[in-house]
């Protein structure tokens, strides 16, 4: 007799892609005090336990605090390798075959790393990811906006000769008093430059930054968004205009921008008709990869088969990648759903 994929196992067993990944968060606590012995770093935290212990934040910039103090282990081209490695290895275990994964080179540069040292190791992890496990990775470059535009025109400078191992540019760090038209300049200078542009905007910040992701830098994706049900006519527009919102669910309630998962917009979202993706933003810190949310998702409102089918495939459509890649990936989500017999009409 056949058994009946419940729509958890569907979910977590489907083919789908991650858009919204901080490589920098998924720097584990047994990582990271690998690399810090590997190179002679001191943590501000005797062990893996404390460490892991102070993992409990009640906004953003607590969160970025830890992150960025983190990051001081990632030293040499063979760090951001074994950083890649490790999380690719994850994702597939989750079934991701594809992964648009952000990096904040400013973090590095700033400590006197060179961009290409750090961009070597993470293209060197990129391959091993598509031969061990055959996942295809797109490197997204973020800007860190609680720095000056001037600084982020600079790294712009620093990033030109490497564009060809670029695929896109990004916008992330502390939302709160840095809104997006900050950094318009800079991103009519990555517009003219034909790549695709995300910024995050509505994590923290009001809907009117989402707005302004759209109009003022240009953006065809947003990273988080969920505020937007806040304001009908973003909500509205986002769902008219097809606007991919890249939406991490556990990040959401760590950072308390939803007390509980049961208060998140992300049903509101989907039934106001929007392209919304479920991502894991930065794993080792918020509880999880993308199958941990898709189970906590899934805890919170019992979604059914189709809806889930719905999420994969708006991985797939909302990516960077071509037209035939992307019909690749969902004939294959197809069949996957067909043989269980659960291919939505
Ligand atoms: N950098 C890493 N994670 C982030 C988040 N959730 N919001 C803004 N910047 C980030
Ligand atoms: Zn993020």
């Amino acid at each position: 007799m056949m058994s009946v994929s419940t729509p958890l196992e569907l979910a977590l067993g489907m083919p789908k892609a991650e858009l919204h990944v901080h490589i920098e968060g998924t720097l584990e606590p047994e990582l990271a005090f690998a690399l810090a012995r590997r190179n002679g770093v001191t943590l501000p935290y005797p062990d893996e336990a404390s460490l892991q212990a102070a993992y409990d934040f009640d906004n953003l910039q607590r969160f970025l605090d830890l992150y960025y103090a983190c990051a001081d282990v990632l030293r040499t081209r063979a760090d951001f390798r074994d950083l890649m490695t490790a999380y690719l290895a994850r994702a597939a275990a989750d079934g991701v075959i594809h992964a648009e994964i952000f990096f904040d080179p400013q973090t590095h540069t700033a400590r006197g790393i060179p961009l290409a040292t750090l961009l070597g190791g993470l293209e060197d992890g990129l391959v091993e990811g598509q031969l061990r496990w055959g996942i295809s990775g797109r490197l997204i470059l973020c800007f860190l906006r609680h720095l000056s535009e001037d600084e982020c025109l600079a790294c712009l400078d620093e990033a030109e000769p490497l564009l060809g191992r670029i695929h896109g540019f990004g916008l992330d760090s502390s939302e709160r008093g840095h809104p997006p038209s900050k950094f318009a300049r800079l991103f009519a200078r990555c517009r003219a430059l034909g790549k695709p542009l995300v910024a995050h905007a509505g994590e923290e910040g009001p809907p009117e930054y989402i707005t302004e992701a759209l109009d003022v830098l240009g953006v065809h994706r947003i990273d988080h968004g969920v505020r937007a049900v806040d304001d009908p006519e973003v909500l509205a527009r986002l769902a008219r205009e097809g606007v991919p919102l890249t939406v991490c669910p556990l990040s959401n309630t760590r950072l308390c921008v939803f007390r509980e998962m049961a208060e998140h917009s992300l049903p509101r979202l989907i039934a106001a008709g929007v392209k919304v993706t479920i991502n894991s933003d930065d794993p080792a810190y918020f509880g999880g990869y993308l199958n941990d949310n898709i189970r906590a998702v899934q805890a919170a409102f019992g979604f059914d088969a189709a809806t889930w089918y719905r999420l994969a495939r708006n991985s797939f459509e909302a990516s960077f990648a071509t037209d035939a890649e992307k019909a690749g990936w969902i004939a294959r989500l197809d069949g996957f759903f067909r043989q269980r017999g659960a291919l939505p009409a």
